[in-house]
């Protein structure tokens, strides 16, 4: 009998994580390596939030809280979801986990029986089809083709549904390739989905304040109310707050499927940490200035990252509309040799090749199920950004 579990053999370790442990390996060996393969803001978490984490310490929150959240944070992302989504969630419709990865993770643990299916358009999240795998799921893949500037098509869509269908994944902006539906794409997969009252919608909209050029962004249930009764809305303040490491998310949904997940949630973590809890209260309360800075520098960093892009021989690189990530193509370096003589075959060669020429980490497009393609987070200074591209431009043009 083996000892570990066979679910165990469906999943694979988060690849973005063994790039960064690729690349600290490299470093501990004295390289100098850059990486851009981590999806978590350079920024620091905002004083006034780190002093509401302090504050709570202070007044001693340092106990167990109700298993969805305290009704403080409830009540907060209650009024956020109506302020900035439109969305009526009352604080029983709501749920706080240890990061939306969590929430993602007792949605699918509480709605999945094996076989059901979960479309997610690709590129995706790495950890979209192996939560639904854990959760004995079955995956299923809808190309969002590039020329489509990585979007979903309705008839990729309606292609991708079955009578198994429990799910599908939206992500926009999305991680991967930075891609963010306008109201109107949102529509037309809206409309499709309404033709299908048996499929659920989980939208994450963790990089909704991440879009530039005046995106204006929207979520699924706002823009099709029909839907509202199957969408579960999920966020958090990782990304938009600079606080990947206080492990807060959340989401707004049916009362059955929120209850559902909290239960989950009772017999694992029990709730999320009480003290980040009353620092995702100030997040989400307190001033929001400072996402319109982010949002300035971040602009900055992506056009300088696309336009060097593109000048390196071999590489496409789509400007999107948001999150802090490219997804340039690297079909143009494929067959070519590196100066070992090396044939550049896929795009897991061509990262390796980067690492190990020119210490440059990003992530193969394998990882995210579109190839022949690699993801830059563009979470890091300006100087670091500039020196990479200019590595990965030496990089390729060494290429024959
Ligand atoms: C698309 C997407 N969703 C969800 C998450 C999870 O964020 P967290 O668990 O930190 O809230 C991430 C993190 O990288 C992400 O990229």
């Amino acid at each position: 009998m083996a000892f570990l579990a066979a679910r165990l053999d469906r999943i694979r370790p988060s690849p973005t994580i063994a790039v960064a442990a690729k690349a600290a390996e490299l470093r501990a060996q004295g390289r100098d390596v850059i990486g851009l393969g981590t999806g978590e803001p350079d920024f620091d978490t905002p004083d006034n939030i780190k002093q509401a984490g302090i504050d709570a310490i202070t007044r001693g929150e340092t106990k167990y809280t109700a298993i969805p959240g305290t009704i403080e944070l409830r009540t907060a992302i209650s009024a956020k979801l109506k302020r900035e989504n439109g969305l009526d969630y009352a604080p029983e419709q709501i749920t706080v986990s240890g990061g939306a990865k969590q929430v993602i993770f007792n949605a699918f643990i509480a709605t999945l029986d094996a076989g059901d299916e979960v479309v997610i358009p690709a590129p995706y999240w790495v950890s979209y089809p192996d939560v639904a795998l854990l959760a004995e799921g079955t995956p299923v893949f809808a190309t969002a083709h590039q020329e489509n500037g990585f979007k979903l098509e309705p008839e990729d869509l309606e292609a991708a549904i079955t009578p198994r269908t429990k799910w599908l994944i939206l992500n926009s902006p999305s991680n991967p390739s930075g891609a963010a539906y306008t109201l109107s794409e949102l529509k037309a997969l809206a409309d499709v989905l309404l033709r299908h009252e048996h499929v659920w919608v989980l939208s994450d909209d963790i990089y909704e304040h991440l879009v530039y050029d005046g995106f204006a962004f929207h979520t699924i249930a706002q823009v099709e109310p029909a839907l509202y009764d199957r969408t579960l809305t999920v966020n958090g303040v990782s990304k938009a707050y600079a606080m990947t490491g206080w492990r807060i998310g959340y989401a707004g949904g049916a009362r059955e499927l929120i209850k559902a997940m909290a239960k989950i949630q009772s017999q694992s973590t029990s709730c999320p940490s009480s003290i980040s809890q009353a620092a995702a209260v100030e997040a989400l309360t307190g001033p929001q200035d400072f996402i319109a800075e982010y949002c300035r520098v971040f602009l900055e960093r992506r056009d300088l990252v696309v336009s060097m892009l593109n000048q390196a021989s071999g590489i496409s690189c789509h400007r999107p509309e948001g999150a802090f990530y490219v997804y340039p193509s690297c079909a143009g370096v494929l067959g070519k040799r590196t100066p070992d003589g090396a044939v550049i075959e896929t795009s897991e060669a061509f990262v390796t090749y980067l690492l190990e020429a020119e210490g440059v980490a990003v992530v193969q497009g394998t990882a995210f199920g579109l190839d022949p393609y690699f993801r830059i987070s563009y979470a890091a200074s300006t100087e670091l950004l500039s020196d990479a591209c200019t590595r990965i431009q030496r990089a390729c043009a060494a290429l024959s």
